[in-house]
């Protein structure tokens, strides 16, 4: 394919990007029971560093957030050391990386949670038809959370910006705030998990209050160039569904976002992993209203983002499952190479096996 946007350099707020290829966050389950990287993982992101933009799998930014097995946390020095390994390899091969800040909100289990947190999210409501994988006991129903107080609302913003902080501190490029996929954030935003009556609550700008609090925090203390956003407008993942009124609330958050001068949106269109898709308008909705830069994401193959890219619906395209087992993916697909499959039983599972020998 000639004339390629995608492998064009881009400058990603003060960050030189070798190329227009991000590579999306991604859970794997690496890290060990206490939550702190393993050495295997930076191996992991190195292999993938050929990504103008590595996002990593979405990271606790406090005990309470945790909510799967061995998922890596950034709210202990432990944590914070074992990171520094991840950036400094990703930045040894010329590529950039931002962590993702994955608060699970009510998406959780007390068996994955270190000892003395508590489950919070903005309403009583726990998510139907959703189990939770744990280590100890396999697939379990999830239990009904707490419904945080304004107390707890703030305690959270506090955990997100020292997350922030503490990712700075391990060498990261910047972060990705979580708003998608029916994580806390977007667990907010939606009327479905959030029936809060109080300033959290009950309006559009209610709704988006907590989000914008943290964004506006957060930026506030690392800056605005190093903040980006996850959204999945119309997603419907962990019970968090497509609503009434969602064109006017992410009008409404991507002009206040974008008015934070945050970095980037990142929009989730997940209808190749069987949810509804997105509508185009929508996105393009948000691209405008936003105002900055976009990452595009979900089912994209190099033609289809050349595509989108010449069309302008994104400045940057994610690509997940392609670099499962492709971790030399930008070199694949500039020669046209064929792809190896992911294996779904090793996404979670611990050890090299399926993470880092392709
Ligand atoms: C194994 C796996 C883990 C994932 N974990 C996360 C995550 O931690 N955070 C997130 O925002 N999305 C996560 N996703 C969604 C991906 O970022 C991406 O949006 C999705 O895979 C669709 O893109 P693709 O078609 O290029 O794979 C995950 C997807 C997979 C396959």
């Amino acid at each position: 394919m000639s004339n390629s946007i995608l492998f064009e350099a881009f400058q990603l707020g003060r960050i030189s990007l070798k190329n227009k290829v991000v590579m999306a966050p991604m859970t794997r389950s690496r890290a060990d029971q206490d939550h702190v990287p393993t050495d295997i993982m930076a191996t992991y992101y190195q292999q993938r560093a050929n990504a103008g933009l590595i996002i990593t799998e979405g990271t606790a930014p406090s005990p309470n957030g945790v909510g799967y097995a061995r998922i890596p946390g950034i709210y202990n020095e432990q944590q914070i050391a074992a990171w520094k390994p991840v950036t400094e390899a990703v930045h040894a091969e010329g590529g950039k990386i931002f962590m993702q800040l994955m608060h699970t909100g009510r998406v959780s289990h007390p068996l994955n949670l270190p000892e003395g947190s508590t489950i919070l999210a903005p309403s009583a409501i726990a998510p139907a038809n959703t189990e939770m994988y744990t280590d100890q006991e396999g697939s379990q129903p999830i239990p009904t959370p707490k419904e945080m107080s304004i107390e707890d609302i703030k305690e959270a913003a506090n955990e997100y910006v020292q997350a922030a902080k503490n990712a700075i501190t391990a060498g990261f490029d910047g972060v990705e705030l979580h708003a998608a996929n029916g994580y806390l954030l977007e667990q907010f935003i939606n009327p479905g998990s959030n029936q809060r009556t109080d300033a959290y609550g009950d309006s559009i700008d209610g709704r988006s209050k907590f989000v914008l609090e943290v964004a506006e925090q957060t930026a506030d203390a690392i800056g605005a160039d190093k903040v980006g956003i996850r959204l999945s407008p119309g997603g419907a993942f962990n019970d968090v569904n497509p609503f009434e009124g969602q064109e006017e609330t992410f009008k409404y958050l991507a002009q206040a976002l974008g008015k934070l001068k945050l970095v980037y949106v990142h929009l989730v269109d997940h209808s190749s992993m069987g949810t509804p898709a997105v509508p185009t308008s929508l996105k393009e909705l948000i691209r405008d209203e936003f105002g900055g830069t976009i990452i595009i994401s979900g089912g994209y193959t190099r033609e289809s983002a050349e595509t989108d890219l010449a069309k302008k619906l994104g400045h940057l395209v994610a690509f997940g499952r392609p670099y499962l087992a492709n971790p030399n993916l930008v070199e694949k697909i500039k020669n046209g190479d064929s792809l190896n499959d992911p294996n779904f039983d090793t996404f979670y599972t611990p050890g090299e096996v399926g993470y880092t020998d392709y």
